[in-house]
């Protein structure tokens, strides 16, 4: 098993990502760490909160993070993850509480297990910024980090050049980046070919009246009618849940490894990925740090394992 921590910001896909991880054997969720996003910082960290007890893992401890990203103003995504960021889900309140510090527990879990923890990164990446600040070189101790976030060529989900993740905390991005830690990116190019048909997620629910199925129809309403009227196609991106099936099933994605910075404060292109391709340029002079990129997506082989273990 290997030990996970997550850190997300819930928003839907996050949710999906979450329930993936719970039901992963091949995982030791150690915890959730939660920052703003999709939604602001009390909201996804409840939300966090509702999925875990939803799944009955009021064991996994959650930890809240940043309120805002480093630098920008936040910027919500109320219109793709709903007012509440779980679509048109209606999950009791809460009974358990936050735990703790995010930026601390993400630095004494790496510092307890030196070179084991993975972190995989579904939101901003303020909180893995934070914790470089306040403890310069604990990224490089973790195992790995995978990370959801930016576009490498393909125009962006949140203005021309930008994706999400990157365009919420730019700043953050790019000191993650550069920390020198081993990066699995998973950039938008990736999460674009994995498309969960709406009908395929209704067949797989057929018949079922449990929590969690229904659960996950309420859920994926928002965003499905988001995508839909946005590609024409009924259903949505899996995000995040890739993320989570590259690191544990790294065979499910063919990786590239490429120089890759961010940009952190242009009027037009804060938080874009920048790709350093230059043939006449040896490595370590390119910008940026080498990322392993995921590049292709065994899509059959993901959904498979995906719906598998999210309806479990
Ligand atoms: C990313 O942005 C968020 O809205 C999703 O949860 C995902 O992490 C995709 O760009
Ligand atoms: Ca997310």
């Amino acid at each position: 098993m290997r030990p996970v921590i997550l850190d997300v910001d819930p928003g839907v896909d996050d949710a999906l990502a979450i329930l993936m991880a719970v039901h992963s054997p091949e995982m030791e969720l150690i915890g959730l760490t939660t920052v703003s996003g999709n939604v602001p910082l009390d909201q996804t960290t409840e939300n966090a909160l509702k999925v875990l007890e939803l799944a009955g893992r009021t064991d996994v401890p959650v930890c809240m993070g940043a309120a805002k990203p480093l630098v920008r103003q936040p910027h919500y995504t109320y219109e793709v993850h709903g007012p509440e960021g779980l679509g048109a889900a209606d999950l009791p309140d809460p009974e358990t509480m936050p735990a703790g510090d995010a930026i601390d527990f993400l630095i004494e879990n790496i510092e307890a297990r030196l070179g084991e923890v993975i972190v995989v990164a579904t939101g901003p990446l303020t909180n893995l910024a934070l914790a470089e600040a306040r403890c310069p070189g604990i990224l490089s101790h973790a195992r790995r980090l995978v990370i959801m976030g930016g576009v490498l060529h393909e125009p962006g989900n949140i203005s021309p050049h930008t994706e999400f993740n990157f365009h919420a905390d730019p700043h953050a991005a790019r000191l993650v980046v550069n920390s020198g830690a081993n990066i699995a990116l998973v950039p938008l190019e990736a999460a674009r070919q994995l498309w969960l048909e709406q009908d395929l997620l209704l067949q797989r629910l057929a018949g079922r009246e449990d929590a969690l199925a229904l659960f996950c129809a309420a859920a994926t309403q928002t965003v499905m009618a988001f995508e839909t009227q946005r590609y024409g196609r009924k259903g949505m991106h899996l995000h995040d849940p890739l993320a989570v099936g590259l690191s544990i099933f790294p065979e499910l994605c063919k990786v590239q490894p490429l120089w890759i910075d961010v940009e952190p404060d242009g009027e037009l292109t804060a938080g874009q990925l920048v790709v350093d391709r230059r043939p006449f340029v040896i490595d370590g002079h390119l910008v940026g740090n080498q990322v392993e990129c995921a590049v292709k997506v065994d899509v059959p082989g993901f959904l498979e394992v995906f719906l598998d273990r999210l309806l479990k």
